[in-house]
């Protein structure tokens, strides 16, 4: 900006889940009444957040189904074919999905991701995950869960073969001179010649090299080794908190151990999860959250619990009697989401809750920061983790999809421009610009290709 100083910017995420990330947002009226296996609801969501000026949409995954379909909608189509059709429908917007490091192989993604990184001309990025989903297991070969540390052992090769693959093609490969009659330079193509423990891979990949050079790689694990993955490897961090004080703990670890990793803390951008419902009034926004809050059902809730923890029964637990960390698995030995048990345990030791307490919580929004004000009381609270060192920007989780969205565009996101906070109209044209990313340098290397 020329002639004053800009201040330093916020990104927002929003995270697409379901009708909205309450639990019940399903059922709610507000929410929307398209299939969740219609794209158009997707399409319409992901143009509903550019035009708010969104840095990016976000598509979690699992890999097998619930045990509380019954009770719960979260069908969801695939996420990497979701992209494809929103990025033909958007133009500015960066898009993230999910893809798993231990059931997928590295050549799949690395193709997959550089296919749509080309079809939304540099606007996607990669959600990094191991996978914590025991039962995703079984359809995999049925070998049992692989370890929480050796889930990321092997998630470190994964992404030493990926980065080389995208690698694999120098910016300039590719001449396509029709009256030359040469198409592309074999000088400028690699194999990368890959031999692990996990992978064998030859390369290259048989793809030009994508518009962002890579994908933006985001990561969402925060426990420890999942804290020195991102470190590694992440330019986006989603994390999830339900106090201030954990997010800034958390900000501060993972700036220091980027640091340490010798890369620039700045070029990593810490994302914690925030859902709010916003009223009019503090008290409409109340009266909402506990309008949606009585569609759910707390058993839904125990058998969530239960797949956090590793499958571990907490049929017995009582609703009604305040608990205490005796009553969960040590996190230590959770082999499932980790991370996310530990923000259970800390609210559990901080506020004592019952059994029907926690659970309602967590049916807001999964362990994330839930709030329910006004406009100006979510802006507050956006400016203050911004500008108190919790947070680069938020990964935003409506309650309800799409009307929270729509309240959170026009009542919220005008008051962080004010405040100058947030763009007021998009800059660049792809998600590294969108986020203020370096581009990859070219690290063209590996074996020079003998024949094509
Ligand atoms: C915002 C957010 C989104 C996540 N999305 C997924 C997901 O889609 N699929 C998945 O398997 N794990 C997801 N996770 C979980 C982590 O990626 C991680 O696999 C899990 O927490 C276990 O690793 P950890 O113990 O290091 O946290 C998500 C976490 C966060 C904070």
């Amino acid at each position: 900006m020329a002639g004053r100083e800009m201040k330093r910017q916020l990104h927002l995420n929003l995270f697409i889940h379901g009708r909205g990330h309450h639990e019940a947002s399903w059922r709610h009226p507000a929410s929307s009444p398209l299939a969740l296996t219609d794209i158009r609801y997707y399409q319409d969501l992901a143009r509903r957040a550019e035009a708010g000026l969104f840095d990016s949409i976000f598509l979690a995954d699992q890999l097998a189904l619930g045990e509380d379909v019954d009770q719960a909608a979260r069908t969801w189509l695939e996420p990497v074919t979701v992209l494809a059709a929103v990025a033909v429908s958007t133009s500015r917007i960066g898009m993230i999905a999910t893809a798993s490091t231990t059931y997928s192989e590295p050549f799949n993604l690395a193709r997959q991701f550089a296919s749509l990184d080309h079809i939304s001309n540099g606007r996607v990025g990669w959600n990094i995950v191991t996978s914590w989903l025991a039962s995703a297991a079984g359809n995999f070969g049925d070998k049992g869960q692989v370890s929480h540390a050796d889930r990321y052992t092997r998630g470190e090769e994964f992404m030493a073969v990926v980065k080389a693959l995208w690698d694999s093609w120098a910016e300039d490969a590719v001449i396509d001179d029709r009256c030359g009659g040469r198409y592309a330079r074999a000088d400028r193509i690699r194999r990368i010649n890959h031999k692990g423990e996990h992978y064998q891979v030859a390369g290259p990949l048989n793809m030009p090299r994508c518009p962002q050079g890579r994908p933006v790689l985001v990561q969402a694990g925060s426990s420890d080794t999942g804290r020195r993955f991102a470190a590694r490897h992440a330019e986006a961090v989603f994390t999830a908190h339900m106090e201030k004080s954990t997010a800034q703990a958390f900000y501060a670890d993972l700036k220091e151990l980027v640091a340490a990793e010798g890369r620039v803390p700045a070029q990593v951008l810490i994302l914690p999860g925030l859902s709010p419902m916003i009223g009019a009034t503090e008290t409409e926004a109340q009266r909402l959250s506990r309008e949606v809050n009585e569609l759910s059902d707390p058993e839904v809730g125990r058998k969530r619990l239960s797949g956090r923890f590793g499958g571990h029964d907490f049929s017995d637990l009582p609703l009604d009697r305040p608990l205490s960390e005796d009553d969960f698995p040590k996190p230590a030995i959770v082999e499932a989401a980790r991370s996310r048990t530990e923000v259970i345990l800390n609210y559990v030791r901080r506020d004592r809750p019952t059994l029907r307490e926690l659970l309602a919580t967590l049916a807001g929004a999964r362990g994330h920061f839930t709030f329910a004000g006004t406009p100006e009381q979510v802006a507050d609270l956006i400016e203050d983790w911004f500008t108190d060192g919790a947070a680069d920007g938020f990964n935003i989780m409506p309650p309800l999809l799409p009307s929270m969205l729509d309240v959170f565009n026009t009542q919220v996101i005008p008051l962080l421009q004010q405040r100058g906070l947030f763009r007021t109209a998009y800059e660049g044209k792809t998600l590294r610009e969108h986020y203020g990313l370096a581009w990859p340098q070219s690290a063209f290397k590996g074996a020079a290709l003998e024949t094509v």
